[in-house]
């Protein structure tokens, strides 16, 4: 890209010409969450993606939010900045794996949270995010045995919350693994005033001192409705950016990860993502998410039935 190029303005101005929104989950960079048309968490995007008229989404966050979307709306064109985008979690759960796995329980209903392959969801009954799996489980009739996947972090919070019969494959997000309990205790002994906020995603000991668990958009929420002034919060950094934004008179501490070297809680598939890229995928309509049309339909099926729950 020529320095000359004022990615703002081109940005913008390719968005009008080809009739582009440009959606980010708020863990992208702050430039990228600054741009887009809609910055919201993996239920919102996926809700925006179904609803909007737009003739291309380019999803700025990882590539599954990208394939939901082109699963959605396969008549629109779906870009990606970066190819290279995946997720941790996504990637602990390979279909053939999960396949032999969901064998070995005939009479389970098969419940997947987003972050997973294309492949993964065509095995699955129904789909769920951290925002609405409570709500999707307690749905479900209370005699029939559930196979959780991919987080068994997120599982077994599900699990302990509603008291369900749930057999858990064993995933994660290498990020929300990552965060220390020594130096968030540490933390809160010198801030005894700060709430500990923590995505499900969580490890446990973490979730279980934790002042309030909840997604991306939760969390959000929560700080802004909150009385309190100061938090620590256990998720990627990125949610930062639409904490301070809407309070910016509260205080908030991302909470230390184990590599006390590291200093941060990056998610480096979400960060490959750059203003540049962004601009250079609007301009070339590449890279593309594409999906083979018979697993489209078979992935659609436990989306839909996630969408028409949460509606
Ligand atoms: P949310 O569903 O809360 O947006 O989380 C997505 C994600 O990737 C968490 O790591
Ligand atoms: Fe995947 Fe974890 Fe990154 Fe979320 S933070 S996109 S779960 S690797």
């Amino acid at each position: 890209v020529p320095e000359r190029v004022d990615l703002l303005s081109e940005i913008a101005r390719l968005k009008k010409e080809k009739n582009a929104i440009i959606m980010a989950h708020y863990y992208q960079i702050n430039d990228i969450q600054n741009i887009a048309d809609f910055v919201g968490d993996s239920l919102a995007l996926a809700q925006q993606a179904a609803k909007t008229n737009a003739d291309i989404i380019l999803l700025a966050g990882v590539y599954f939010m990208g394939e939901t979307a082109k699963i959605l709306c396969p008549d629109k064109k779906v870009l990606v900045p970066d190819l290279n985008a995946g997720c941790s979690l996504a990637d602990s759960c390979p279909a053939d794996d999960f396949f032999e796995f969901k064998k070995k329980y005939p009479n389970h209903i098969v419940v997947t949270y987003v972050n997973t392959t294309a492949e993964v969801k065509a095995l699955s009954d129904i789909v769920v995010t951290s925002t609405n799996a409570v709500g999707i489980i307690n749905s479900i009739p209370k005699d029939q045995p559930i196979l959780f996947g991919p987080d068994r972090n997120l599982g077994n919070y599900l699990k302990s919350l509603t008291g369900r019969d749930m057999v858990i494959w064993d995933g994660a997000c290498h990020v929300h693994e990552q965060f220390s309990i020594e130096r968030i205790v540490a933390l809160k002994k010198e801030n005894p005033d700060a709430k500990i906020i923590a995505h499900p995603e969580c490890k446990k000991p973490l979730l279980v001192l934790a002042d309030f668990i909840g997604s991306t958009s939760a969390l959000l929420k929560y700080t802004i409705e909150s009385e309190d002034k100061k938090f620590i919060v256990a998720t990627e950094s990125g949610i930062l950016h639409q904490m301070i934004k809407a309070s910016p008179e509260k205080t908030f501490i991302p909470a230390p990860p184990s590599d006390a070297t590291c200093g941060c809680n990056d998610c480096e598939f979400m960060k490959l993502n750059t203003l540049k890229k962004v601009y250079l995928a609007l301009k070339h309509e590449f890279p593309e998410v594409l999906v083979d049309e018979e697993l489209r339909l078979k992935a659609l099926k436990p989306i839909e039935k996630m969408l028409d729950i949460s509606s």
